[in-house]
């Protein structure tokens, strides 16, 4: 009896590989931004979040399966339990090139030390405002010194890199673009403005007269910056540009105005163990169910997210100036 050729790759009908897996590892948060969440969120009750065993045992899996970036997101994923042992036992993953996070920043102050020794290489961390009064608006809990202090720590951390997000919203914060990005030249860090994208009900604001598109940040910043193109990608969605003149690149996240569907290499693992096949979409496949049913078994699970590549949708139906269709919050994926 002939056995069959070890499953090694993950490809999609567009023939899109995929090789970075994102993974939800909690979705609670100690802030309440107001693009993300409601006010009053419920979270999910323990018994349906997978167990740290089940996520690095779903991570092992990609990875034999040719995954090579794994970025670990929330909610917050620093106010889970066990997050730094479980990064560490995931930094260890054969084949696995690079293990990022992407942070509110709000735990850094204490833990960047930790989070680097563990193996984590580069670090997202999410700053809209560099105002005091603004941010606790935007993020409703959230305490701007206690970000800044953060970012400072995992600068002196040394991470090979770190990259500022902004999501820009007019009448908001689109004024600070130009602050932003001096903030971040002054940082050696990198930025990236993106546009928000309607997932779940959000009650402070109107997302469409909330929209203001990447050009138009672009467009801002060329007032005092010279913006360079770049082909540097770093697998993810951002286009970067370089700022002249110094060690900084500016990323725009466009999924209204420059969609970027057609290079897309991701897939997410949500903390109900949903292997989503794209952040715009509802299409998934239970693997906690399966790692469940088959504990132990590798084989059946890696058929599974083989298979599943075959429902990833070639792009998402985002439309900002309709009711959101999706109704998970970004919580649920972080992103
Ligand atoms: P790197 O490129 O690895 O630095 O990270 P990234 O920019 O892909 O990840 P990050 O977690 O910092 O996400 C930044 C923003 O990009 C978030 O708002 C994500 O929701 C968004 N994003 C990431 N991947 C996708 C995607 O596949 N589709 C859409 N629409 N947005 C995405
Ligand atoms: N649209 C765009 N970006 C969002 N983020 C959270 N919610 C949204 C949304 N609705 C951003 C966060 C964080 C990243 C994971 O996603 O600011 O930087
Ligand atoms: Fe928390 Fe990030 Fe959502 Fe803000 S965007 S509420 S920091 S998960």
């Amino acid at each position: 009896m002939s056995s069959l050729p070890p499953l090694k790759q993950l490809i999609d009908r567009f023939g899109r590989s995929v090789d970075y897996l994102r993974i939800s590892i909690t979705d609670r948060c100690d802030f309440r931004c107001l693009y993300c969440m409601a006010e009053d969120m419920t979270f999910l009750p323990r018994a349906q979040v997978l167990t740290l065993e089940e996520i690095h045992s779903l991570a092992q899996a990609f990875v034999e399966l040719g995954v090579k970036k794994i970025r670990i997101t929330g909610g917050e994923p620093l106010v889970r339990k066990g997050a730094l042992q479980l990064l560490e036992n995931l930094g260890r993953l054969p084949g696995l090139k690079e293990l990022v996070m992407t942070t509110n920043g709000s735990q850094l102050g204490t833990l960047a030390p930790t989070l680097k020794a563990a193996g984590v290489k580069r670090l997202n961390i999410s700053l809209d405002t560099l105002d005091a009064d603004k941010f606790k608006a935007i993020t409703r809990t959230g305490n701007l010194q206690q970000v800044l202090t953060g970012i400072a720590a995992a600068r002196q951390a040394g991470f090979e890199r770190i990259k500022i997000n902004a999501v820009i919203l007019k009448n908001r914060n689109h004024e600070e673009v130009a602050d932003l990005v001096r903030f971040a030249v002054d940082n050696q860090l990198d930025i990236s403005f993106i546009e928000e994208m309607p997932l779940g009900e959000v009650d402070q604001h109107n997302r469409s007269e909330a929209y203001y598109p990447s050009d138009l940040i672009k467009a801002d910043l060329e007032r005092t910056f010279t913006l360079l193109p770049s082909t540097e990608t770093t697998g993810g969605p951002s286009k970067y540009f370089c700022v002249a003149g110094t060690l900084s690149k500016v990323g725009f996240i466009s999924p209204h105005s420059h969609n970027f569907c057609s290079t897309c290499n991701r897939v997410r693992l949500t903390v109900e163990g949903r292997l989503l096949l794209c952040l715009g979409n509802e299409h998934s496949v239970d693997l906690k169910r399966v790692i469940r049913a088959h504990p132990g078994n590798h084989e059946v699970l890696k058929k599974t997210i083989v298979d599943a590549m075959r429902i990833k949708p070639e792009k998402h139906e985002f439309n900002i100036h309709e009711q959101p269709v999706i109704f998970r919050h970004m919580n649920m994926t972080g992103g």
